[in-house]
């Protein structure tokens, strides 16, 4: 099975990746993390808070450097390959002193997107984040979660065809939390790029993803894959499914009480 796919069919290829950060003290974020994700796939990752995950979406951007091992996106070295992918980092980086509008585009522009065009395509879907009418405030004048969907916008307006997601709805009620899953499985359905999700909501991962890889406490290693079969498009009732239940349950399992 493996042996038939090409090196094009694979975005994400991660090999035997140790991460230890070095600044102040030792800390052994992540242990011998190998994956791929396939070009395309809704990959998510979940684990207990400080097991490296988004160490390891760092690692992936080209922002970190393995300590051991390699990463490749799309076939190269991902540390050579900064702006490969579009990262939604867990911290909020919204520039201050840009309204609105000017951050949504930023890193589109940034690539090269003329600002007409990334104006225009970010303006078809201030509505849908509830934005609408806040184009021209400042991002201080805005609630948490405002900012959180302003952050996601700016990040499906970068033109990647992979794109990492920390956390992305972490500040967002279940309602909003909800009308944006399913925003993000339809525009997946739509151009099928390529998406690792980090999340500590197991409902969301089930609902999202093709495939979910489960770490362990720090320094996080992958304790299980879990494939999730479940017809697409997912609505809220398909929660209340065998299938989907098995698969909770599974997991919970495997993280006990950890999360
Ligand atoms: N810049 C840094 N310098 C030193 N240690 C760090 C740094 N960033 C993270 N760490 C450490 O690495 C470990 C993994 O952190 P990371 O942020 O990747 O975890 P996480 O799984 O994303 O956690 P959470 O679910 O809380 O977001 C933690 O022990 C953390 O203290
Ligand atoms: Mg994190």
């Amino acid at each position: 099975m493996i042996e038939s796919i090409t090196m094009e069919d694979v975005a994400v290829d991660v090999e035997g990746v140790d991460y230890t950060y070095t600044q102040s003290q030792k800390i052994d974020a992540l242990r011998d993390i190998s994956f791929k994700v396939n070009t395309g796939d809704f990959v998510s990752f979940i684990g207990p808070s400080g097991s490296g995950k988004s160490t390891l979406l760092h690692l992936i951007s080209g922002l970190l450097n393995p300590s051991k091992g390699v990463i490749y996106v799309n076939g190269e070295k991902s540390f050579s390959s900064l702006g490969r992918v579009a990262f939604m980092p867990q911290r909020d980086t919204l520039f201050p002193w840009r309204t609105v509008e000017k951050n949504a585009v930023l890193g589109a522009e940034i690539l090269g997107v003329p600002r007409k065009v990334a104006f225009q395509k970010a303006s078809e879907l201030y509505e849908l984040f509830g934005l609408a009418g806040f184009e021209k405030v400042w991002p201080n004048q805005l609630s948490g979660g405002m900012r959180q969907r302003l952050a996601l916008l700016r990040t499906f307006l970068i033109p990647k065809d992979t794109i990492l997601l920390d956390e992305p709805f972490g500040s967002l009620d279940a309602l909003t939390r909800y009308e944006m899953q399913q925003w993000l499985q339809q525009i997946w359905d739509h151009d099928r790029r390529t998406i690792i999700l980090v999340t500590h909501d197991v409902d969301e991962a089930i609902l999202l993803s093709d495939t979910i890889y489960i770490l362990s406490e720090r320094p996080g290693s992958i304790i299980k894959r879990v494939d999730v079969s479940i017809e697409r498009p997912r609505k809220k009732k398909v929660i209340h499914s065998t299938e989907f239940t098995q698969i909770k349950s599974e997991i919970f399992q495997i993280l006990g009480s950890e999360i």
